[in-house]
């Protein structure tokens, strides 16, 4: 017999219904324990390939394997019950070919259970999307600074800066609406573009350094929290979490070293929180 879970899980057209409504609220994770605690306040959680780099000490997201994010994503699965759960498709896997696209994102979506998946790219990818889209793959467009793309772009810089590039990355956020995308990230890109194609899209825009005008917005929850040692300019930090899990860690070494080290109780057990 099998148990339901009482929670409703939010899917990828409940997301898309969201347009201009109430603002959606995305971070990333990539455990299970960071995964329940976003669930209690998040609509989306990313499992971002940006794990390379903020879990494996990676320069880029480029050598992130469909593994690693089928791994990580089966824990944010396991971890979290309400958030629609999506899973970035890593460098390679997706772009030879649609068919190449859609083979990879059948394995992430049987092999982790997660609502969808985010792939980055714009016109380019506009068919990949309309032939996921069309066979059960719900796609999350990417547009704007597209990290797996940093051996060709040179560096991690704000697109759009100069306005004669802003007709190129509309067009881009365009193609992947049409394609049938149900909702978009852009990021890093100047204010009033990521405020002008909000406007010019009938899906959900979700900002990372792009407008606070964007019907969503998604941070890094490790750059957000204090824990990355290299954080983008437009990070707003909501904790300082490194200095308290390296006095933690400090005391538990001196601890160890002067033999205070408490030893167990009479009955071994867990403790409860
Ligand atoms: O990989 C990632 O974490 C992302 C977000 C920055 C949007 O793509």
């Amino acid at each position: 017999m099998s148990v339901q879970s009482e929670v409703r899980r939010l899917t990828a057209p409940d997301i898309r219904a969201r347009k201009g409504g109430e603002p959606i609220v995305a971070l990333t994770s990539y455990h299970a324990h960071t995964a329940s605690l976003v669930d209690k306040y998040c609509d989306v959680i990313l499992v971002g390939d940006s794990l390379g780099m903020v879990m494996h000490g990676l320069e880029t997201t480029v050598p992130v394997t469909l593994d690693m994010m089928i791994l990580q994503g089966h824990a944010v699965m396991r971890g979290s019950q309400r958030a629609l759960v999506v899973v970035d498709m890593p460098f390679g896997s997706y772009e030879a070919s649609k068919e190449q696209a859609f083979m990879s994102a059948a394995r992430v979506m049987k092999e982790t259970g997660c609502g969808a998946v985010k792939l980055e790219g714009g016109r380019r990818l506009a068919e990949t999307v309309a032939f996921l889209a069309e066979r059960g793959v719900p796609v999350m467009g990417h547009v704007g600074l597209t990290p797996q793309a940093i051996n060709t772009i040179g560096s991690f810089r704000a697109q759009g800066r100069d306005e004669k590039d802003w007709g190129r990355i509309e067009d881009d956020a365009k193609s992947v609406s049409d394609a049938g995308a149900f909702s978009l990230v852009i990021e890093a890109v100047a204010e009033p573009l990521g405020r002008r194609i909000t406007g010019q899209v009938p899906i959900p825009t979700i900002g990372i350094g792009a407008s606070a005008a964007c019907d969503g917005q998604i941070l890094v929850l490790e750059d957000m929290l204090g824990l990355s040692p290299r954080v983008p300019k437009f990070v707003k930090r909501y904790g300082d979490l490194g200095p308290g899990i390296e006095a933690a860690i400090s005391g538990y070494a001196k601890d160890v070293r002067s033999r205070a080290f408490p030893g167990p109780d009479h009955v071994y057990g867990m403790r409860k929180k």
